[in-house]
């Protein structure tokens, strides 16, 4: 079922202590296994667009795109007996704001975490105005989604990561409804040069100070089975490394809620097309291309279904 309002899912995940999965599309490929996932492991799901994804779908016009995949979003949601929320991933701007809210999504992000301070508050205010005037909710960011680096002092950290007091002075004055705190994840395949490790204590003491939905970008684990098949058949991603599920377990744990994946499916998804189109080389159906590699989504999102604790919640 189309859920309306993102916070209706992120809500009962928070007072449940487990993470729900936030999955990056940008069209059919990657909805369709993704909803099947959703099915099978009786879970809530959150489906995510970026600004790029509006445009890509829209053909250049992002207020079409969003409408295209909303309805596509809408159209498979209905059918199925789990929660499917449609989410804005990182919105830079009002324009991107109000064509994912017109074409029907249940929730939004403003990431103004790149701006100073104050004008991050504001502008997540004039946000949160004009989404909650609608009924949907809003996610904000703050500090930057850099790696944590072994050899970084405490001020440099500081300086980076999310500030705990700054989330709660945030958090009551802008209404956000879900925050982002940066604790040491980044966006892509390349997430960490040694050890993987992420900033807990400041995570909980987000979560002490907020007591709200938080939710963990740049979360993908980057899985070394499909890194390794990927670069087999032709690939050249080589070191990449991501966030372990262990780590993802413990980061719900200490109240992520919110896990937002998107390299995790390129990565499987491309490793299995290069096998598929290595293997079978007079193809020309993409469909018969296409389904090893919308197979491989469905596993991806089912494993980490299993690992936020999210299978049986629907
Ligand atoms: O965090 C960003 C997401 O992975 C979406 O990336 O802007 O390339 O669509 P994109
Ligand atoms: P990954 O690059 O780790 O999949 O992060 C995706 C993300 O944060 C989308 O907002
Ligand atoms: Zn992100």
């Amino acid at each position: 079922m189309y859920v309306k309002n993102t916070k209706e899912i992120l809500d009962k995940a928070n007072k449940g202590y487990y993470g729900v999965g936030a999955f990056n599309i940008n069209d059919l490929e990657f909805l369709q296994p993704i909803v099947s996932a959703a099915v099978e492991k009786a879970s809530p799901v959150i489906i995510e667009t970026s600004e790029g994804a509006m445009s890509y779908a829209g053909d250049g016009d992002f207020r079409r795109g969003a409408k295209i995949l909303a309805d596509m979003v809408k159209t498979l949601a209905n059918e199925a007996d789990v929660p499917i929320a449609l989410h804005l991933d990182h919105g830079h701007d009002i324009d991107h704001v109000v064509a994912a809210i017109q074409a029907g999504y249940s929730s939004v992000m403003i990431d103004a975490s790149a701006k100073p301070y104050e004008k991050n508050l504001s502008l997540t205010s004039e946000v949160v105005k004009i989404a909650h005037s609608a009924g949907i909710s809003v996610e904000a960011e703050l500090g930057k989604l850099v790696g944590i680096e072994d050899n970084v002092s405490v001020s440099e950290r500081d300086a980076t990561l999310v500030d705990p007091g700054e989330a709660k002075d945030f958090v009551d004055r802008t209404g956000v409804d879900f925050l982002a705190p940066a604790i040491g994840t980044s966006h892509g395949a390349f997430k960490f040069k040694g050890e993987a490790k992420l900033d807990f204590d400041r995570l909980r003491t987000v979560k002490e100070f907020t007591k709200m939905p938080l939710v963990l970008h740049g979360a993908s684990s980057v899985l070394p089975r499909f890194v390794e098949e990927a670069n087999k058949y032709g690939a050249d991603i080589q070191g990449a490394k991501g966030v372990p599920y262990d780590i993802l377990k413990e980061s719900v744990k200490y109240g992520i809620n919110k896990v937002n994946t998107d390299t995790d499916l390129r990565v499987a998804f491309i490793a299995e097309l290069r096998k598929t189109l290595y293997n079978d080389k007079p193809q020309i159906d993409p469909r018969k291309l296409f389904k090893p590699a919308m197979a491989a989504i469905k596993e991806v999102v089912m494993e980490r279904m299993e690992v936020l604790g999210s299978v049986g919640k629907a």
